[in-house]
C-alpha cells in the first residue's frame, strides 16, 4: 500500500452549452455530450455532461424518455448510497482500530516511563508491534478522505438529478435518443468507477452471525449477487454427495424464521459444495466428473454444459475436509471463477476465470498452493484467499492476486464457531462471507481497504 497516494474522486458537472464552448473539445451545439476524463489536476476522475444550446431544442416533447433518464440518474444515486453505506460501515471499523492503536501507543509510553530501568523483553515486543502498526495511521487518514469523497460524489449526482429536473420543466425536449445513449455510457463508466471504489484488499473478517441451524455437517447456501433489488431469495443445498434437490427460500427472513421453501430438482446430482447461484442460474459440478453445468431456475433447463479439462475430480484434489470438493465455483466483483487443481500443476490450485454464458475459460492462473492442504478458498476483487484448515483455529493465510499473478502470506483470523467449515464463499453484493459450519449457516462481514491510484481508473 502507498499511504501517500491520492485517492480519486468522481465528479459530475452539468454545464449549459452557451457558457462553455472553450472549456470542452467537441461541438456542444450538436447535442448532449458526456465526457469522462481519467483525472483532473488533483488526480480525480471527472465526468462532464454538456447540454446543447437552447436553439437546438427540437420540441419533440418526448418527456417519457427524459423521465426514464431521470430514473436512471436516480438509480445511480441509489447505487451510490449503497456504496456510501458500505464505506461508512468500514469507516466505523477504521475509526475504532485507530482509537485502539492510539490507545496502545499511550499505554506503552506510560509503561516505558514507569519501567525505564528494566525494559523487559515483552515491552520490546510491544514496541516492535507498534512500529509495525505505525504506518497504518496515514493509511487510515487516507481512508477517511475516501469516505468524504464518496459523500461528495453522492451530492454531485443529486445535483445532476436536480439539473435534469429543471431542464425538464424549463426547456422541453432535446435530441433524447442521443442524450439517452450518452447517459447510458456515463452510467456504465460510473459503475466501473464505483466498482473500483468498492474493491480492495481483505483486511478483516467480523465475528460470525448464525443465521440458521439446519442440515447435515456438509452443505452450501447462498444468495444471488446479481438478483434484482429486494430479491433476497436464499438457495440451499444440503450434503456434498449425490444430491440433486436445491431449496429456494423466498427471502433471508423466511430462511431464518421458517421451513417454507420450494424444491428444485436438478437434472444431475452435484459433487462437493462448490455450487454458486449467479444471475438466476446455478452453476455446479456434476457428480463424479469434471463437468460444470449451468442450470436456469426460471426455465428449469440446462443452458450450458462444459468440461473443465484437466481438473481433478472425485476426491483427486479435494479441500482438506474431503467431500468431493475438487471443483469450487465462485463469483466476485469481476464475475465467475472456478478453483480446482490439475496433475499438470502437481495438485496445486489453479484459478480460471469463466465466461458465465458459455462456461469457456477466459484465462487461468497456476498457484503454488496445494489444493489438498487448503481449508477453503474464496475470491474477492480478483484475489483468491485461502484458509489454513476446516477445523480448530482457522485463519486466512494465503492470497493470490490474479491482477499481478503474485501471492503473499497473510494472517487474518476467521472464527470457526462450530469447528467444521465445509463451504466458504464471498458475496460481492452483501460484501459478506457465507459459510456452512457443521450444520449451521453463518455469515461474516468483511472489511476491504481500497486505496486506488488514478491511473487505475
Ligand atoms: C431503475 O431501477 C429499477 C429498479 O431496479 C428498474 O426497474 C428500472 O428499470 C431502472 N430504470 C432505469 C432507467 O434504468
Ligand atoms: C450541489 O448544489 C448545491 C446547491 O446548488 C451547491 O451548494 C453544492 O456545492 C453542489 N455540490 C457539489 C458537490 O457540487
Ligand atoms: C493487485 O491487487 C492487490 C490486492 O487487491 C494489490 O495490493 C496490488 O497492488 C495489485 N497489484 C497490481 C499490479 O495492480
Ligand atoms: C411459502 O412460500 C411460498 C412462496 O415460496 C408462498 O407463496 C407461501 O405463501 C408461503 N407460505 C407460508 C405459510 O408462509
Ligand atoms: C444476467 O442475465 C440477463 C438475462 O437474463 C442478461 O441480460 C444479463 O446480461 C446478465 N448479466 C450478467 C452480468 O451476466
Ligand atoms: C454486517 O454489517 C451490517 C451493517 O452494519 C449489519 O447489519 C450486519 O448484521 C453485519 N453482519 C455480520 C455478519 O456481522
Amino acid at each position: 500500500m502507498q499511504p501517500g497516494s491520492k485517492l480519486p474522486a468522481l465528479i459530475l458537472l452539468v454545464l449549459m452549452g452557451t457558457e462553455l464552448t472553450q472549456v470542452l473539445p467537441a461541438n456542444p451545439e450538436e447535442s448532449w455530450q458526456v465526457y469522462s476524463s481519467a483525472q483532473d489536476s488533483e488526480g480525480r476522475c471527472v465526468c462532464t455532461v454538456v447540454a446543447p444550446q437552447q436553439t437546438m431544442c427540437s420540441r419533440d416533447a418526448r418527456t417519457k424518455q427524459l423521465r426514464q433518464l431521470l430514473e436512471k440518474v436516480q438509480n445511480m444515486t441509489q447505487s451510490i448510497q449503497v456504496l456510501d453505506q458500505r464505506t461508512q460501515r468500514d469507516l466505523q471499523y477504521v475509526v475504532k482500530m485507530e482509537d485502539q492503536l492510539r490507545g496502545l501507543e499511550t499505554k506503552f509510553r506510560q509503561v516505558e516511563e514507569n519501567h525505564k530501568q528494566n525494559l523487559a523483553k515483552q515491552y520490546k515486543a510491544i514496541k516492535a508491534k507498534m512500529a509495525e502498526l505505525q504506518p497504518l495511521i496515514p493509511v487510515l487518514e487516507e481512508y477517511k478522505a475516501d469516505a468524504r469523497l464518496v459523500l461528495q460524489f453522492k451530492q454531485e449526482v443529486q445535483n445532476l438529478t436536480t439539473s435534469l429536473g429543471l431542464l425538464q420543466q424549463e426547456m422541453g425536449a432535446y435530441d433524447y435518443d442521443e442524450l439517452h445513449s450518452r447517459v447510458s455510457s456515463l452510467e456504465e463508466r460510473l459503475r466501473a468507477c464505483m466498482q473500483k471504489l468498492a474493491c480492495g484488499k481483505l483486511t478483516g473478517i467480523s465475528e460470525p452471525i448464525t443465521i440458521k441451524t439446519s442440515g447435515s455437517r456438509f452443505g452450501s447456501w447462498m444468495t444471488d449477487p446479481l438478483a434484482p433489488e429486494g430479491d433476497t431469495r436464499v438457495w440451499y443445498m444440503d450434503g456434498y454427495h449425490n444430491n440433486r434437490f436445491v431449496r429456494e427460500y423466498r427471502s433471508m427472513v423466511d430462511f431464518m424464521m421458517s421451513d417454507n421453501f420450494t424444491s428444485h430438482r436438478l437434472p444431475h446430482p452435484w459433487s462437493g459444495t462448490g455450487q454458486v447461484v449467479y444471475n438466476g442460474s446455478i452453476y455446479f459440478n456434476k457428480f463424479q466428473s469434471h463437468v460444470i453445468i449451468k442450470f436456469d431456475f426460471k426455465t428449469s433447463t440446462i443452458s450450458k454444459t462444459q468440461r473443465l479439462d484437466s481438473a481433478g475430480f472425485s476426491n483427486a484434489y479435494h479441500y482438506a475436509w474431503g467431500g468431493h470438493s475438487d471443483i469450487d465455483l465462485m463469483v466476485d466483483e469481476g464475475g465467475l471463477w472456478a478453483v480446482y487443481a490439475t496433475n499438470q500443476n502437481a495438485g496445486n490450485i489453479v484459478i480460471s476465470k469463466l465466461n458465465p454464458i458459455n462456461l469457456q475459460i477466459i484465462k487461468s492462473w497456476t498457484t503454488n498452493h496445494p489444493k489438498r492442504s487448503a481449508g477453503e478458498s474464496f475470491m474477492i476483487c480478483g484475489t483468491l484467499y485461502v484458509t489454513n484448515g476446516y477445523s480448530g483455529g482457522t485463519k486466512v493465510y494465503y492470497a493470490y492476486h490474479t491482477n499481478s499473478s503474485t501471492y503473499e502470506y497473510i494472517d487474518i483470523a476467521l472464527q470457526n464457531k462450530y469447528s467444521h467449515i465445509s463451504m466458504l464463499d464471498y458475496n460481492p453484493r452483501d460484501r459478506a462471507l457465507y459459510a456452512w459450519n457443521n450444520g449451521h449457516q453463518v455469515l461474516y462481514n468483511v472489511t476491504l481497504f481500497h486505496l486506488i491510484r488514478s491511473e487505475e481508473l
